[in-house]
């Protein structure tokens, strides 16, 4: 197997898809350069143009304007043999791993060898099944395994041609929680053993979270946000990102509150603030200095502190008095925290 991850770069690219009485627009001016031998992560609402994006990497779309470049090759203007080549290196896994049920385990995973014409298919097979920790299943047909075990296959399946690039649509949201970590851990290790690039797309910030180190938010068929996971989720900028993160990362207000959430300050005597602190920036000694140097009361409602990645990222939400909130909010920006206001209570 190869050991280098490949870059992975979109250039302007739109996709129209041909529609009765016109086209629609799947993608549009889409330009990200995926890290080379880091996870990424595409995140989105449904529609909004993921596995469109994904299926360029491996040529089964082909963009309607602008370059995909894949370990410096056009994948949009392949053909033939170059897009073969392409595809022996952009490994994909699935939802509903689409194995074939007439094949054994070792038998799904031997095919792309086996239509590659490579030579030791035996051994080869062998040795990416002992990868995924199925040795005692190698016989055993997809109908006798579990969703987990299915795609630990498939996952086999995607590497056997040595792949630089990994494709991962929807792949753990056929799984449950329990099932989804191991499968994630095993994306994670491979990843980490084989340097491979892997592009996915998920519906769960969580997986993002755990095991991304960059990602790409995509809403309407454009990128909307895109870069380090540490980055974009302590401070989404658009608003979808911030919608797809309420609930996984920081922390809610809780129900008492925010019923009594007042839009404006008039008639309120307190203001709701979120502060989020990322890195070494710790929230207590700040808090405690609010009080005794600046002589503001703070009152908190809510706060965790949690990890992305293995860097911490805390959250506190706290009311303010009115009157001397902007004050408050200036001093903790100062000193390296964020803050943003939720809203007033009287
Ligand atoms: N082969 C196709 N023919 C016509 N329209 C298509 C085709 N493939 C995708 N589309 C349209 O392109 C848009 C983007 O679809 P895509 O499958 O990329 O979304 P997605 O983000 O993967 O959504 P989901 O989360 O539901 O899988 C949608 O409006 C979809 O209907
Ligand atoms: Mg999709």
């Amino acid at each position: 197997m190869t050991a280098s991850g490949a870059p992975i770069i979109f250039d302007k690219v739109g996709k129209a898809f041909p529609k009765r009485g016109g086209m629609v627009t799947a993608l549009e001016d889409v330009s990200l350069t995926v890290e080379p031998g880091a996870i990424t992560g595409i995140i989105g609402r449904s529609g909004a143009g993921k596995s469109t994006l994904l299926r360029m990497v491996n040529g089964l779309e082909r963009p309607t304007s602008g370059t995909v470049t894949v370990a410096g090759q056009d994948v949009g203007r392949a053909s033939g043999g170059a897009l073969r080549g392409i595809r022996r290196e952009v490994g994909m896994i699935f939802q509903h791993f689409n194995l074939l049920s007439s094949r054994t385990v070792a038998g799904n995973i031997a095919l792309p060898l086996e239509i590659a014409g490579a030579a030791n298919v035996q051994r080869r097979v062998a040795d990416l099944i002992d990868r995924v920790g199925l040795t005692e299943f190698a016989e055993r047909y997809p109908a006798e395994l579990s969703g987990g075990q299915k795609q630990r296959v498939g996952i086999a399946r995607a590497l056997a041609t040595g792949p630089k690039v990994l494709l991962s649509d929807e792949a753990t949201s056929a799984l449950d929680p329990e099932t989804t970590q191991t499968v994630l851990r095993l994306l994670a290790d491979i990843n980490r053993d084989l340097g491979l690039t892997i592009l996915l797309i998920t519906h769960e910030m969580a997986v993002v979270r755990d095991i991304a180190s960059h990602v790409a938010v995509i809403d309407g068929g454009r990128i909307v946000e895109a870069g380090a996971t540490y980055d974009i989720f302590t401070r989404p900028q658009h608003p979808t990102t911030r919608s797809f993160l309420s609930g996984v990362t920081g922390v809610t207000l809780p129900a008492f509150i925010a019923q009594r959430l007042l839009p404006s300050a008039e008639s309120a005597s307190q203001e709701v603030v979120r502060i989020t602190f990322a890195g070494d920036h710790a929230t207590d000694p700040m808090l405690a200095r609010l009080t005794s140097e600046l002589g503001i009361d703070v009152n908190i409602l809510a706060g965790a502190v949690e990890e992305i990645g293995t860097r911490p990222f805390g959250n506190l939400l706290v009311s303010l008095p009115v009157a001397r909130a902007a004050e408050a909010r200036a001093y903790l920006e100062r000193h390296h925290l964020l803050t943003e206001v939720l809203g007033h209570v009287r």
